[in-house]
């Protein structure tokens, strides 16, 4: 695991846009795994005003709610649509669908598209207070794989701040599982702010254990850490 301790948000979204142009650089039609959230939101506007080509590339997110209409301000596709989808263009995309009827089906959809596009290339990941990964939370096991899962409170306040009120956050999400997660050939994780404090401490001193779900990074062979100081705080 490699760590990069960088001074502001700002600073944080540029060394992840470098990593991820140069991912694009290396392999024209890479296949990227995204998040959303407020953490890659200065990662995407990077890539904007550094003119990404992404005409190659297919895109794949770890998560979206469920259920939730697709033309929902807050759904997770209207967030990539807004911040990836129209001003970057990329050649392809999918995102797990809100309004599937039939959940099970869609996870295993999602899954088959992942492996039949080659596999994920890059996973860009955010983290929860909790330490969450994906809508993974604590006490997923880490050979898991996309499903249907419960947010927990602590999620869904985290989120209300988006909907409005706590009312409004939908009690459920499809994601990638932990087991897919790993399956990521490099893995970009982005720190910023006190609040993932603990949970970047726990990445990189604590146990590995299900109890945290991304002390799992351990587990895998390429994962970088980019972290604003505020959240290497409690690290020395
Ligand atoms: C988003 C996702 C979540 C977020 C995490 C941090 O697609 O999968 O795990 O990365 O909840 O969210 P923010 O960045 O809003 O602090």
């Amino acid at each position: 695991l490699h760590l990069t301790v960088v001074k502001h948000n700002e600073d944080m979204s540029q060394a992840a846009a470098e990593r991820v142009l140069a991912q694009l650089a290396q392999r024209p039609d890479s296949v990227l795994g995204l998040a959303t959230g407020g953490t890659p939101v200065g990662l995407y506007r990077q890539l904007q005003e550094r003119k990404a080509d992404l005409s190659k590339a297919a895109l794949f997110n770890l998560d979206e709610y469920y259920p939730l209409p697709r033309r929902h301000p807050q759904s997770f596709f209207q967030f990539m649509k807004g911040h990836v989808y129209d001003p970057l263009m990329p050649l392809s995309y999918d995102i797990p669908n809100g309004e599937a009827e039939d959940v099970e089906r869609e996870c295993t959809r999602y899954e088959t598209a992942i492996r039949s596009a080659g596999g994920i290339d890059l996973q860009v990941l955010g983290v929860g207070r909790n330490g969450h990964i994906g809508f993974n939370e604590p006490g997923t096991p880490f050979t898991s794989r996309t499903r249907i899962v419960a947010l927990k409170r602590e999620t869904m306040e985290d989120n209300a701040r988006f909907f409005g009120d706590i009312g409004l956050v939908p009690k459920r999400a499809i994601t990638m599982g932990i087991g897919t997660i790993l399956e990521a050939r490099s893995i970009l994780l982005l720190a910023s702010g006190a609040a993932k404090a603990e949970a970047l401490y726990q990445l990189l001193k604590g146990d590995v254990s299900p109890d945290v779900p991304v002390t799992a990074l351990r587990l895998h062979p390429s994962v970088h850490v980019i972290a604003d100081e505020q959240a290497a705080s409690l690290l020395e």
